[in-house]
């Protein structure tokens, strides 16, 4: 045994590591965060109970409650209580039908940073302000929050039963390390001070390094069990890609949106080791298609938080590296290259398609596949009383200014506009192959640098 763990085994009723009580000791307000069950309150309960002459002026300050008493003054000395998963209860209040992805994505900085009760402890918190943080390995928290029974059973009415089903799906499908890192940033932008706690078997214990903290909730990592697979293949609501067969499991519900034939006709190309981008990857189905063909680097941006999060969700349950963004593709930086970009089904979304055309063709080291609507497109012909001729119109280089409100698309292309635009207007490409798409009435173009 390490001295450390020496020390905190060898305090009778005092499992809390000196270092941190130090800590605690030098600052004028302390935020406790961490994991639903991470031992928040057991801390505090500890601290409180282990040191009453120092500690027992340190009001709880948990969020419902400064709310609800409209708290505009902290106390001396607080101790500001935050679940570090919070925002995610916001999302299951506004979209509960996407429980599962919902608790895959981690939590953006941008969700901490728009947290009120956050902002506000921030407003009126004067003088030093340490974040202690909470660790705990996954499959620990899990096996936590399934047996706990009541909300706060130490400091809060402990008949308010416990969400026991939305906090053990969070710790079953959270990236936590990704949360962790969006929850430094912004207490690096706030100058709070963090200070790492490892709260495994019931002792808090210091960890020194960033390294040491992401390590800790990377142990242990929780198993899926088929059951649990199951029950999110069937129960997510999955938008428009189908990707039940990236797993052996039988759901019904996959239904929409079978890319296979876009993805046969990309896929006889080889990915070894190759780079790959995928502009607006919606559930990530052409991502997953690429790691397996053997790309070494895979990302896959995606406008849409539900897509994203889905994305997110499969990942989890696959196990797969690709890396998932919530990006605008205008935002995409240009000096990042990519063998291959894959930019299918999105133009006609777009109020800028030839920035996007611009911006991809730079990013392209290789190849670009770009799947569009032509024409002919029947979205397209529904917003047109002329249709008649369209046949003919694909077969000269014209862009189609489609009805957003009405068709949801902003512009088509004709095959021969779209070769002009890449390769005879502005070089970017040196050649473009056009197939059929699977999808009636588009065009998929590959286009080689
Ligand atoms: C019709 S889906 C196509 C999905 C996938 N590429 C495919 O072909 O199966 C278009 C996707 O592009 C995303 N998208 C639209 N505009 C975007 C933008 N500006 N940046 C990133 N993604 C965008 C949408 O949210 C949507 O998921």
């Amino acid at each position: 045994m390490n001295t450390l763990a020496a020390q905190v085994v060898d305090s009778p009723g005092l499992d809390i590591d000196p270092r941190i009580i130090r800590r605690i000791e030098n600052a004028d307000h302390v935020i406790l965060s961490g994991a639903s069950s991470a031992g928040k309150s057991t801390f505090l309960y500890a601290l409180r109970e282990s040191h009453p002459e120092q500690f027992s002026a340190y009001q709880p300050v948990i969020p419902a409650n400064w709310i609800n008493e409209g708290m505009q003054d902290l106390p001396s000395k607080s101790l500001f209580h935050i679940n570090m998963h919070r925002p995610i209860y916001g999302r299951m209040q506004s979209r509960p039908e996407y429980l599962y992805s919902n608790a895959a994505a981690p939590v953006t900085y941008e969700e901490y940073a728009s947290e009120p009760v956050f902002k506000q402890f921030c407003k009126v918190a004067q003088g030093k302000v340490i974040a202690l943080i909470l660790l705990t390995p996954q499959a620990e928290l899990v096996k936590r929050i399934t047996e706990r029974a009541v909300v706060e059973p130490r400091f809060e009415d402990s008949s308010k039963p416990y969400d026991n089903r939305t906090w053990s799906w969070v710790a079953k499908l959270q990236d936590m390390s990704e949360t962790l890192s969006n929850w430094l940033r912004l207490l690096e932008e706030k100058h709070i001070e963090p200070v790492f706690v490892d709260s495994r078997d019931g002792k808090f214990v210091l960890l020194e390094t960033i390294e040491e903290a992401k390590q800790s909730v990377t142990d242990g990592q929780f198993r899926l069990t088929e059951d649990d697979i199951k029950q999110i293949w069937t129960n997510e609501p999955f938008e428009y890609q189908r990707i039940s067969d990236l797993v052996e499991v039988n759901a019904s519900n996959f239904v929409q949106g079978d890319r296979t034939s876009t993805s046969q006709e990309i896929f006889k190309s080889d990915f070894t080791d190759a780079s790959v981008l995928d502009v607006g990857c919606a559930g990530g189905y052409f991502c997953f298609e690429a790691e397996k063909a053997g790309a070494s680097k895979v990302v896959g941006i995606e406008l849409k938080d539900t897509r994203y999060r889905q994305a997110l969700l499969t990942k989890r349950i696959t196990g797969s590296n690709v890396r998932f963004e919530r990006t605008n593709l205008y935002d995409l930086d240009s000096s990042e290259k990519f063998d291959v970009v894959f930019f299918l089904n999105v133009i006609h979304h777009l109020r800028e398609p030839m920035r996007a055309l611009e911006l991809l063709s730079r990013i392209t080291a290789k190849r670009l596949y770009l799947e569009f609507p032509t024409l002919t497109d029947h979205k397209f012909l529904s917003t047109i009383s002329f249709g008649f001729w369209n046949k003919l119109l694909n077969h000269v280089p014209v862009i189609g200014v489609s009805l957003e409100d009405e068709a949801g698309q902003t512009f088509v292309f004709s095959q021969s506009a779209i070769e002009r635009i890449l390769v005879r207007n502005t070089a970017a490409f040196s050649r473009v192959e056009f197939v059929q798409s699977q999808i009636p009435n588009r065009l998929i173009a590959v286009c080689h640098k």
